[in-house]
């Protein structure tokens, strides 16, 4: 064969494989409202930025017919390509072959992925559309996955990996995408679940379907599995974009620097009246947040769980930084199970790709009662609790209103290794409420005065003693707990400086495997 013969081969070869399953599967994704998975690639990456392992891959498997087909790639596009112009490593599941499911030769391709982009220090995202574990290959497919996980496991702390879900992921499938860093769903066509509902239906007789089980609503509000929901799959990927533009390559640099013209000392009245003079009075706290970000660009994770606990990543100065904030406007902004699940995870992300972390604290405490008892609060509390005390990217903490007891150590208190902690002059320090702490010191020394009217008296006068010496900042700043009480509409400012000044930090660990964290 000539030299050009062979070239021509060649073409005709890369031809064929980027058909993946044939024109007739490529319509029936169209079909379904789906993009195939060079389609999804070329969204991601830069233009023509991608450089594709593997094409010539097929499947060695001969069980049950399958070696009647042997399309080249077998059931995932996988290489690397760039954002932004960053490397990224990605594979993305072909479900024109074999819908995509997973057998030996795909789980190598993937495998190869992960190997690479621990050895480069880069990001590695993962498209999933996939039937799960290719049955013909049986064991192998399920040896196949578990060298997957072992990879996510490894990578994991070490470059971020983040999963798009745009179409099925069922049974140990659903793994890979939970041991990654962040999972984006797709509100049409895509669906996680370990079991589906035909099984469920056998083994507790509950009729559900597809997306009642695991679409994107469900493990975006209900689960907390999914910490995005995209309309569509073009939305899902922009997100994927974003997201990295906030992430460093690996665990040993910096997230990038985006340069802002927003000042770094522009002031937002509306900070100083937000704080409604009612306590029990509601506010939202992503007002404050997007005042003093740059550009008022802040990019919410998990949105849509545990509302009561607001985390997302925004800048300061270009400076990336991840905001923990608790929500008044929903559950008075309580500590519960969720709420402390989620924000865990986000502090011990951050924290493992040196993501500095500001804090804002308007918080009235753990939620009470036997649902929470029964549920672990304490160890789900204490994930909060580990996660900020072993954090050692800068903290920075802002107490705007409540912090009471148990809820203000656990909120980046300066105790857990908080760097610097402001203070509004609205905040409110102290071990519980002044309602409930009159209560309890007061109870039965009012329950002696007989004249209900001077026991309303008393018990205000109890009340407004326990406000004068706690219900304030100034009782634990004279402890050096707080570091400056500072003008709200200062804030932006305020917290670009302490920023600034712990760009240099460095704290000792001391050396061991691992902690034991309460999981
Ligand atoms: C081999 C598969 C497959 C699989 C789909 N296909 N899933 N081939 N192994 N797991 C093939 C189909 O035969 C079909 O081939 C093509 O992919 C498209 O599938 P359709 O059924 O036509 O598509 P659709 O109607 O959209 O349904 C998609 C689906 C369904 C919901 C994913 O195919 C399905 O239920 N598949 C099985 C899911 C499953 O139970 N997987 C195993 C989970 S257990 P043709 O030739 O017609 O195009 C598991 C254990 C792993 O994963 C444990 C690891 C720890």
């Amino acid at each position: 064969m000539s030299t050009e013969s062979k070239i021509r081969q060649l073409i005709d070869k890369r031809e064929e494989a980027r058909k993946g399953g044939g024109q007739k599967r490529i319509d029936s994704q169209h079909k379904k409202g789906k993009l195939t998975a060079r389609e999804r690639l070329d969204l991601l990456l830069d233009d023509g930025s991608f450089e594709e392992f593997d094409m010539f891959v097929h499947h060695r498997c001969t069980d049950f017919g399958i070696d009647r087909e042997r399309p080249y790639t077998d059931g995932v596009v996988t290489g690397y390509g760039t954002i932004d112009g960053r490397l990224v490593y990605v594979y993305a599941y072909d479900f024109t072959v074999f819908g995509g499911s997973l057998g030996e030769m795909v789980a190598k391709k993937v495998c190869k992925v992960l190997d690479q982009a621990m050895k480069m220090g880069a990001p590695v995202i993962g498209l999933n559309d996939s039937g799960g574990a290719r049955i013909q290959e049986g064991v192998k497919s399920l040896a196949g996955y578990a060298e997957i996980f072992e990879r996510n496991i490894l990578a994991s702390g070490v470059v971020p990996q983040l999963t798009a879900i745009f179409g099925p992921c069922a049974g140990g499938a659903v793994y890979s995408p939970a041991l990654t860093d962040f999972i984006v769903m797709s509100k049409t066509n895509s669906y996680m679940f370990l079991t589906g509902p035909k099984v469920v239906k056998t083994v507790t007789s509950e009729d559900v379907t597809d997306e009642e089980l695991g679409g994107a609503t469900v493990h975006a509000s209900k689960s907390g599995v999914a910490h995005f929901v995209a309309e569509d799959e073009q939305e899902g990927i922009m997100l994927l974009r974003k997201m990295l533009s906030y992430m460093p390559q690996n665990n040993l640099e910096d997230p990038p620097y985006i340069p802002t013209d927003d000042p770094i000392d522009r002031m937002d009245d509306i900070l100083d009246t937000i704080i409604p003079d009612s306590p029990n009075k509601p506010y939202d706290v992503k007002d404050i947040i997007h005042a003093i970000v740059d550009n008022k660009e802040f990019l919410e994770v998990s949105r849509l769980y545990a509302p009561n606990i607001v985390t997302g990543f925004a800048r300061f100065d270009g400076m990336s930084v991840g905001i923990v904030a608790n929500q008044p406007n929903y559950l008075a902004g309580v500590l519960d199970i969720n709420s402390s699940r989620k924000a865990a995870r986000f502090v011990r992300f951050c924290d493992a790709f040196n993501i500095p972390i500001l804090t804002l604290v308007d918080v009235p405490g753990f939620l009470p009662g036997t649902a929470q008892e029964y549920g672990g609060i304490i160890v789900h509390g204490a994930k909060l609790l580990y996660a900020y005390g072993a954090a050692t990217v800068p903290k920075v903490t802002i107490e705007l209103r409540k912090s009471y007891g148990g809820a203000y150590i656990v909120m980046s208190s300066k105790h857990l290794r908080g760097d610097i902690s402001y203070a509004w002059p609205t905040a409110e320090i102290a071990v519980m409420g002044a309602k409930g702490a009159t209560e309890i010191l007061y109870g039965k020394k009012m329950l002696g005065i007989e004249d209900p009217e001077e026991r309303r008296i008393a018990g205000e006068n109890f009340e407004k003693e326990y406000e004068d010496k706690f219900s304030n900042p100034y009782e634990a700043a004279s402890h050096g707990f707080i570091d400056d009480i500072i003008v709200p509409r200062t804030t932006r400012f305020r917290v670009i400086k302490a920023f600034q000044s712990l760009a240099t930090k460095k704290e000792n660990v001391i050396a061991k495997k691992h902690g034991n964290i309460p999981l």
